[in-house]
C-alpha cells in the first residue's frame, strides 16, 4: 500500500503555532469523519448523489469490454489521438505519462510492443493542432474522442475539424478510426455517433468529469497502448477496501482530507502544493490541481450559504522547482502545505560515473541519481520543516499500474471527504458556466441571447454574426 508521513505537519515538528496537534484532531474530528465515510458509502449507489466514481473498480463488464475493443484493434493502428479537455483527459495522460516508457512516441514500433503511440490535445491552440496534423498519420491514427456532455465547445471543435479530414481520406470507411466515450444516451456526440454509427463506450452516470479516469474516459486509451487495466483495477479495490474503514486512525484519504481543511480553516495555509519527485508523476499534480479546485472551490455551502471557499491547489516538480518555487514555499507566506510524493524504487537505477576526482563534485561520483533525487526530497521535507512550513510525504513503493491506481483512488476519496468537511457540494461546477455561456454568446450559438446582451452592456463586445 502507499504511505503517507505526516510527521511535518504535526506540533512536535513545527510548534504549535503552525503545526496541529493530530492526536487531539483526529481524535476531536472522528465522529465526523465516521459519519463521512458511511455517508460516501452509504450513498453511493444513490441516483444524483454523483458517487458513482465509488463503483468503477467493480464494473468487470466494461473492463471486459474496453479489453476486447483494445484487442480487436491492436495491431490496426500507429496512433491514438484523445480528444478531451479537463476531466476527460487528465486522467489517461497522468496514468500514460507515469506508466508507458519514458519518450513513448519517439520510440520504435518493436520498442513500444507493437502498441501505438499516444497523443492527447486538450487545448484549442490553432497552430498546436495544425502542427499535430501535418505530422500525424490521420489514416493510420485511431481517433478517441472524449465528452461526457457531448457539447463541449474545444473538444466538438476539435473532433468536427478532425472527422472531416478523416471523411476525405478514407471515405466512408472514415468510422473505423473513430471511438466516442460519451454519454449513453444523452448529448450531441451521442447523437452524431448514433446516426453515424461509431464504435461508442459509456460515461456511466453520476460520474464527473474528474472523477472519471476508472472509467472507459480513463481505461480506454489507457488499455490502447498496453497499460495494464487489470493491475489498475486491482489497485482500485484494495484502496477501496482500506478506505471503507470509519476509524480516522486507519484512514487515509480521511487523515489528509481533514489535515488540508484544518491547515486551511486553523492555520491560514489553504493552498495546497502537489510535488512529486519523479517527471513520471508530473501530470498527476495537474489531475490533482483539477480534482481539488473544481470539487473544493466553491460560493455556497449544502445550506444555500455564501462561504466562497476552497483551498487552491498548486502543481510543482521535484527535483525541478526546487530551483523555482522552493524559495517561495520555505520563506513567503505562510499559507501553503506541501505534498511530497516519493517513489521508493525506480525502474532503472543510474550511476553516476567517478570522474572529476580532484573537483567539488567528486562526492556524486559512484552514487546513483536514485539515491540524489530521494535525498533532494527528504531534505527538501526537512527544510521546509526547519523553517515552519507543513509537509507530508506520499510514499509510492514503486510506479506502476496498481500503486498509481491506489493513489488516483486515494485522493478522490480525499476529496469527497474534505467536500464533506467544508459542508459543500464536491460534484458540481457551477462556476465554470458563466464563461461558458458568454463564449457560446460571442460564438453565436442559439439560445445564448441574455449572455449576448450582457456581454454587450457590460464590455461593449460585439457578438459576430447572427445567433445560430
Ligand atoms: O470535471 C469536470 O466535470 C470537467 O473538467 C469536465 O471533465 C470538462 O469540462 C470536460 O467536460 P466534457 O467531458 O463534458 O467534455
Amino acid at each position: 500500500m502507499i504511505k503517507i508521513d505526516y510527521s511535518n505537519v504535526s506540533s512536535k515538528v513545527l510548534g504549535e503555532e503552525f503545526g496541529l496537534n493530530l492526536d487531539e484532531e483526529f481524535a476531536q474530528y472522528s465522529n465526523k469523519i465516521e459519519e463521512a465515510i458511511k455517508n460516501l458509502n452509504f450513498n453511493k449507489d444513490k441516483q444524483g448523489k454523483w458517487l458513482q466514481w465509488m463503483n468503477l473498480g467493480y464494473n468487470e463488464e466494461t473492463l471486459w469490454y474496453v479489453k476486447e475493443y483494445a484487442a480487436m484493434v491492436d495491431g490496426r493502428f500507429d496512433n491514438v489521438l484523445v480528444l478531451g479537455i479537463g476531466g476527460s483527459a487528465l486522467g489517461a495522460r497522468a496514468f500514460c505519462n507515469a506508466l508507458l516508457k519514458p519518450y513513448w512516441n519517439m520510440l520504435s514500433k518493436e520498442e513500444r510492443n507493437g502498441f501505438p503511440k499516444i497523443f492527447f490535445l486538450d487545448n484549442i491552440d490553432p497552430d498546436e493542432i495544425t502542427g499535430l496534423l501535418n505530422v500525424l498519420d490521420l489514416k493510420k491514427t485511431l481517433v478517441n474522442v472524449i465528452t461526457k456532455s457531448g457539447s463541449t465547445a474545444e473538444t466538438m471543435s476539435q473532433f468536427m475539424i478532425i472527422k472531416d479530414r478523416l471523411q476525405n481520406l478514407l471515405g466512408d470507411d472514415y468510422r473505423k478510426n473513430i471511438v466516442a466515450t460519451t454519454d449513453k444516451q444523452s448529448g450531441i456526440l451521442r447523437q452524431i455517433a448514433n446516426e453515424e454509427g461509431y464504435k461508442t463506450f459509456v460515461v456511466p452516470d453520476d460520474v464527473g468529469g474528474r472523477f472519471s479516469v476508472f472509467s472507459p474516459v480513463g481505461l480506454l486509451p489507457m488499455a490502447l497502448v498496453g497499460i495494464d487495466i487489470d493491475e489498475v483495477i486491482d489497485g482500485i479495490k484494495v484502496m477501496d477496501l482500506a478506505l471503507k474503514n470509519t476509524d480516522i486512525n486507519r484512514n487515509i484519504a480521511a487523515q489528509n482530507a481533514l489535515i488540508h481543511y484544518l491547515m486551511d480553516t486553523k492555520k491560514g495555509h489553504y493552498i495546497s502544493v502537489m510535488m512529486p519527485y519523479s517527471s513520471r508523476l508530473k501530470y498527476v499534480s495537474n489531475w490533482y490541481v483539477q480534482l481539488w479546485a473544481e470539487s473544493l472551490g466553491k460560493e455556497y455551502d449544502k445550506e444555500g450559504n455564501l462561504v466562497n471557499v476552497g483551498p487552491t491547489p498548486i502543481a510543482a516538480l521535484g527535483a525541478t522547482d526546487q530551483h523555482s518555487q522552493i524559495q517561495l514555499f520555505n520563506e513567503g507566506k505562510h499559507d501553503k502545505i506541501i505534498n511530497f510524493i516519493r517513489v521508493d524504487e525506480f525502474d532503472n537505477e543510474l550511476e553516476v560515473p567517478k570522474i572529476f576526482e580532484f573537483t567539488g563534485v567528486n562526492y556524486l561520483g559512484g552514487k546513483t541519481i536514485n539515491r540524489l533525487i530521494n535525498s533532494e526530497a527528504d531534505a527538501t521535507a526537512v527544510a521546509l520543516a526547519d523553517f515552519k512550513r507543513p509537509n507530508l510525504t506520499i510514499h509510492l513503493p514503486k510506479v506502476n499500474a496498481y500503486y498509481m491506481a491506489e493513489l488516483f483512488y486515494m485522493l478522490e476519496v480525499q476529496t469527497a471527504v474534505a467536500g464533506e468537511l467544508y459542508n459543500i457540494d464536491a460534484f458540481n461546477q457551477p462556476g465554470v458556466e458563466q464563461a461558458k455561456n458568454y463564449t457560446y454568446a460571442l460564438m453565436g450559438r442559439q439560445g445564448y441571447e441574455e449572455s449576448k446582451h450582457r456581454l454587450e452592456e457590460k464590455i461593449g463586445i460585439k457578438t459576430e454574426g447572427d445567433l445560430v
